[in-house]
């Protein structure tokens, strides 16, 4: 595939359907909607308002580390402090159909509705791809960012028209248009993140206190596994606990579990082999984290096992 005519191609076509009119996108930082944050800004430039919406699932710094990568290609992205909003809408729910579902609709329907009205935006740029629409048909998942091809028309739903230029591709060809766009490294090569972010490694309720546990957790798996070239690697908090000893005391504590797969489009994944000292290391540091007692490797493919949790 020649992903420098796909570029030229996508540039024209956001331009052609966009018009003098305004757009606006999310930006989670995720190789996806950077690519769309760039294509659409090459095709309308400040005609296209991005936001990085704070949602309160991301990790550690992320939304500082985000808008500052952009800056400094020259694109203003407009930081949203929406924490508030998506942990009142998680509160109490465990269910994991559920709780996409709060988070897709605090996304459409409060968030980004308002962000419409604001800006008189009548286009969303949205970084679906393939591999999203196909589970997505299958039953497998609802992916959050899925609407026409459930037989939602977000025009009647939200009031805006969705645009989205990588739907036929999955994740190694977003990558190669990445490369094409001349994005840094850390963006092209980045390793997949979920839109619905931690909300996706937390079995169970999201709330603020379960949040930093799992932030930490992601914080010490993500440095230690920096150097592999594996596709994916996460911490998950599970909803049960188990029984330890700390400081000669029963303690019923929280389970983390380590996933780190090799996969090439993230449709079927395998774990990797990880060296037993790199397994005891993370252990080690997990389990020193306050209130977590446990940390498992889990050693299921996709299938049957998905990648995330929820
Ligand atoms: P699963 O868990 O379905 O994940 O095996 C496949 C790949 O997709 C990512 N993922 C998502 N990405 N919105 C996204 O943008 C979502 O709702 C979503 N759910 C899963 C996951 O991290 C993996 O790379």
């Amino acid at each position: 595939m020649d992903y420098q005519a796909f570029v030229d191609e996508q540039v024209a076509e956001i331009g052609e359907a966009v018009g003098d009119g305004t757009a606006i996108n999310a930006l989670s930082g995720g190789v996806d909607s950077s690519v769309v944050t760039v294509l659409g800004h090459r095709a309308i430039g400040e005609q296209l308002r991005t936001f990085f919406i704070d949602n309160a699932l991301m990790r550690e710094g992320e939304p500082e580390r985000v808008v500052q990568a952009f800056a400094d290609m020259g694109i203003p992205v407009e930081l949203v402090d929406a924490r508030a909003e998506f942990l009142g809408a998680l509160k109490g729910l465990t269910d994991p159909e559920e709780k996409r579902q709060a988070i897709t609709d605090t996304f459409y329907c409060g968030v980004f509705a308002r962000l419409v009205r604001q800006t008189g935006a009548r286009f969303l740029l949205h970084g679906t791809i393939l591999t999203d629409i196909e589970e997505t048909v299958a039953g497998i998942k609802r992916q959050h960012n899925i609407l026409a091809q459930v037989g939602i028309d977000p025009e009647e739903a939200y009031g805006y028209a969705v645009l989205e230029p990588l739907k036929t591709l999955r994740k190694d060809g977003v990558r190669e248009v990445a490369r094409v766009l001349g994005l840094p490294e850390e963006m092209s090569e980045r390793m997949p993140f979920p839109g619905p972010a931690l909300a996706t490694r937390i079995v169970g309720e999201v709330n603020e206190d379960r949040l930093a546990t799992v932030r930490a957790a992601t914080a010490i798996v993500e440095e230690e596994l920096a150097g592999t070239d594996a596709f994916q690697y996460m911490a998950v908090l599970l909803n049960d606990r188990a029984t330890g000893i700390r400081e000669g005391k029963r303690e019923f504590g929280e389970i983390i579990v380590l996933r780190c797969i090799h996969s090439v489009d993230a449709r079927e994944a395998t774990p990797v082999r990880l060296p037993w000292e790199k397994l005891e290391s993370i252990c080690e540091r997990i389990t020193q984290m306050p209130g977590v007692n446990r940390c498992l490797y889990d050693l299921t493919p996709k299938p049957p096992a998905t990648i995330e949790y929820v």
